[in-house]
């Protein structure tokens, strides 16, 4: 089968176009054929090797050289212990344990699959695993947004900032997103009441204070942090700089009962439960993939270039239907 693989860390200049062999499903594992990847920052990491975290397995080079890992699909094979799935089910979900969404069939653990939906395309289907996942988790459980609150999205242009903007609006907030200008009706557009340039303004310098900031990649000082956040307020994030984002979590807890305000990890949780739930607000119209990007499969770097350039408006999807003439046609 055809994969875009990569054995380098670096640009996406790396990813190259190979024949490899096609994977044989462990017993807990269901081989998909893949009609459709969405990237997450995740794979721009996994593709740099940075942050220190994206080199978990892998200090000096990939250990897993096909990404990908939001996919959708049917079923092409099952693992002797999977009893969920036939042959022929459309299924998706976030395989970041194995990744591989990269390559014409992928390998997937059972447990990190759902069924497609009626109704839900594969497109829309691969575009909402990690990102919408992440900011369910972040806006209902873990910050526990409350109508009226002020919310801030930072990253909001991307994955999961166009979730959490759009679910922190559904559950009532006042929500500000940041990110580049060039995204600023895009964000609106999502439900965003106020938008911030971060290459123009500070957020933590505006004047307005929150009651939560999910912040999608923390770049700013504990004291920046806390200056912006209400009493009683909430910092959550999901990636960084390791050191920063052990640094502000130390010493968040320590000046914790001075500052009365939180700050926390969110570490993401495979809950199948919250992925059929982001399926199931997005057939009833609750929230949108926001997919500002369709590529088909023979130009998967190209992809990847949008999002490593700054270029890219939510959601970039690859198709991963090949047709025989290399181009790629669209699945729903
Ligand atoms: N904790 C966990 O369990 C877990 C699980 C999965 C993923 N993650 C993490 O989640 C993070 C990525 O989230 P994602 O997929 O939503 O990323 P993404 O799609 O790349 O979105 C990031 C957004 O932030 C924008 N941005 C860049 N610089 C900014 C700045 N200074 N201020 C505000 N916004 C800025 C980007 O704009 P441009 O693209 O225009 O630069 C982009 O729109 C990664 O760090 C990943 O490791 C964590």
């Amino acid at each position: 089968m055809k994969a875009w693989v990569h054995h380098r860390y670096g640009t996406p200049d790396e990813l190259r176009l190979a024949d490899v062999p096609v994977p044989t499903p462990r017993e807990d594992e269901v081989l998909v054929r893949v009609a459709a990847v969405s990237l997450n920052g995740s794979d721009s990491e996994a593709l740099r090797g940075y942050p220190g975290y994206a080199r978990l397995g892998g200090l000096r080079k990939p250990r897993r050289p096909i990404l990908g890992s939001d996919l959708a699909g049917r079923v092409e094979a099952v693992g002797g212990k999977v009893t969920r799935f036939a042959v022929g089910d459309p299924v998706f979900g976030d395989n970041l344990s194995r990744l591989g969404g990269l390559g014409e069939v992928a390998s997937a653990q059972d447990r990190s699959l759902a069924r497609i939906p009626e109704g839900l395309g594969f497109r829309e289907a691969a575009a909402l695993p990690q990102g919408a996942v992440i900011a369910l988790q972040g806006i209902r459980d873990a910050a526990r947004v409350a109508p009226g609150q002020a919310v801030l999205v930072s990253g909001a242009g991307g994955s999961a900032g166009s979730f959490a903007v759009q679910l922190a609006k559904l559950h009532g907030a006042d929500v500000t997103a940041v990110d580049r200008a060039a995204k600023a009706a895009f964000l609106r557009d999502l439900g965003a009441d106020a938008v911030v340039d971060f290459e123009r303004e500070d957020f933590t310098r505006g004047g307005k204070r929150y009651d939560v900031i999910f912040d999608v990649f923390v770049r700013r000082s504990l004291s920046a942090y806390l200056r912006a956040l209400r009493p009683g307020g909430i910092l959550l994030f999901v990636g960084g700089p390791v050191r920063r984002m052990l640094w502000l979590l130390l010493a968040g807890a320590v000046l914790r009962p001075f500052t009365r305000k939180r700050i926390r990890l969110l570490i993401v949780r495979a809950r199948l439960d919250d992925l059929r739930e982001v399926a199931e607000l997005t057939l009833a119209g609750r929230i949108r993939p926001a997919i500002g990007h369709v590529f088909p499969f023979d130009e998967a770097p190209e992809a990847f270039r949008l999002l490593v350039d700054g270029r890219a408006l939510g959601k970039v999807v690859i198709d991963g239907t090949r047709t025989p003439s290399g181009r790629s046609d669209a699945a729903d």
